[in-house]
């Protein structure tokens, strides 16, 4: 039997210069929002949102996630302070960029080591990130009235970290087009320093929380574009021996 184009996508078919379809338009103009209305989306849309989560390919099938939704305001805040209070710690150990000269010469001394083991949590974005959460100038779910976290399963196949990006993603996309806000929050892992929390939501091995995602309504006040990188794109689709071509991709 012949396989045709429409056979394989509910969106028809591809044609040069076609503007975006619904799914490319999602894509597009998804946007981490930070400001939310306080009234959270209905349960149901939450239900949506995991579903699509749920759908998400994984390695081997394995589906290596749990997910906790978290809407009650009165654990939202508990968390909010204890997040504070663990990124309060770190910074009067390690923030080298405040204090006076002597005590930032002596963390600078030690720090670059910490940063050299720690380097994906302590690069500079999430750092300055933190410090501003340590100094109370960001909420840490920036006020979002559900939070969902991703919890990973280690034993996954292959890579359950990126299995979880996937699934995050499907979830992030799913909740824009049907007109909520959403932005992950990385640093919510600040929370698995302390055994409450830990406790609280059953994260032991083979278990660890990956990430965490806010979900609401958006408030006007919306972050403007971030901008991305053009990438240079190597295109090999000459012999075996030709060396390839490289294309801009991006503006
Ligand atoms: C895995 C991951 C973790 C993130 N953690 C945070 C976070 O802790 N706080 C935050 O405000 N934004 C966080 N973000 C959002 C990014 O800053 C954002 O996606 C990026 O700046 C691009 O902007 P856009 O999502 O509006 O396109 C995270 C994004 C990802 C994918």
């Amino acid at each position: 039997m012949e396989i045709k184009n429409e056979n394989l996508s509910p969106l028809g078919k591809y044609e040069q210069g076609m503007s975006w379809n619904p799914v490319e338009k999602v894509i597009m103009e998804r946007r981490s929002i930070r400001s939310f209305k306080k009234e959270p989306l209905p349960d149901s849309m939450i239900r949506r949102i995991l579903e699509a989560g749920r759908f998400a390919p994984s390695a081997g099938n394995m589906q290596p996630w749990k997910f906790i939704v978290v809407k009650s305001p009165e654990m939202l805040a508990e968390m909010e302070k204890d997040a504070v209070k663990v990124a309060k710690f770190f910074m009067f150990f390690i923030d080298y960029t405040r204090g006076n000269i002597l005590r930032r010469l002596y963390i600078l001394s030690w720090v670059k080591w910490v940063i050299r083991f720690l380097k994906n949590e302590l690069q500079p974005v999430p750092f300055g990130l933190m410090s501003q959460i340590a100094q109370d100038k960001t909420p840490i779910f920036h006020g979002a009235p559900t939070i969902i976290l991703l919890v990973e399963d280690k034993r996954g196949v292959s890579s359950p970290p990126t299995d979880i990006g996937i699934c995050g993603q499907n979830m992030v996309l799913a909740a824009h087009s049907m007109g909520a806000a959403s932005c992950w929050i990385g640093l919510v892992k600040l929370l698995m320093y302390l055994p409450k929390w830990r406790k609280k939501f059953g994260i032991k091995y083979p278990y660890c929380l990956n990430d965490c995602i806010a979900f609401g309504w958006p408030n006007p006040k919306a972050d403007g574009i971030v901008p991305r990188e053009v990438q240079l794109v190597q295109w090999y689709d000459k012999g075996l021996n030709d060396a390839p071509r490289v294309e801009r991709q991006g503006e």
